[in-house]
């Protein structure tokens, strides 16, 4: 398979509590390449772009809080099968059915507030990727 790349954030909880190095050192670890990545905060109309399939969501006002409350690592990240080898680092959406040593279960505390953001498909992570990174940001 060749090379994919996808899209990853480190929600602000988890900025907020110190687990920045933590969450990139899994990164490497787990064979993934960064190959960008920077600190910034979202705006409401920033995560409204960004969430457009969940915006209407009940959840979503809650979602759009908590994504504008404090800054946020973003990243692309580089590996054969990026997409699907992200999604496992991270475990399930809701912390309590994540697995044992996935990043979800180890720093997020509800389905809200889970800690990290991963791609789900490659149409997702070609929008998420460009949404936030152009061409220079990647290396
Ligand atoms: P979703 O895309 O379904 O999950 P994932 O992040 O695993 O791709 O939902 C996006 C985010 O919305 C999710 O990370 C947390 C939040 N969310 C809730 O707060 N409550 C919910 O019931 C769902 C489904 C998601
Ligand atoms: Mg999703």
């Amino acid at each position: 398979m060749a090379l994919e790349r996808t899209f990853a954030i480190v929600k602000p909880d988890a900025v907020k509590d110190g687990h920045i190095g933590e969450i990139l050192s899994a990164i490497e670890q787990g064979g993934l390449k960064i190959v960008g990545l920077k600190l910034t905060r979202l705006t409401a109309d920033i995560c409204k772009g960004f969430y457009h399939e969940h915006v209407g969501k009940g959840f979503y006002p809650e979602l759009e809080a908590f994504m504008t409350e404090g800054p946020v690592a973003l990243m692309v990240l580089e590996g054969e099968n990026a997409i699907l080898r992200w999604r496992d680092l991270m475990g399930a959406t809701d912390p309590a059915k994540a697995a044992e040593g996935t990043l979800r279960k180890r720093f997020g505390a509800s389905i809200g507030r889970n800690a990290t953001h991963g791609s789900d498909k490659p149409e997702s992570a070609a929008f998420e990727v460009s949404y936030f990174f152009n061409a220079f940001e990647q290396v």
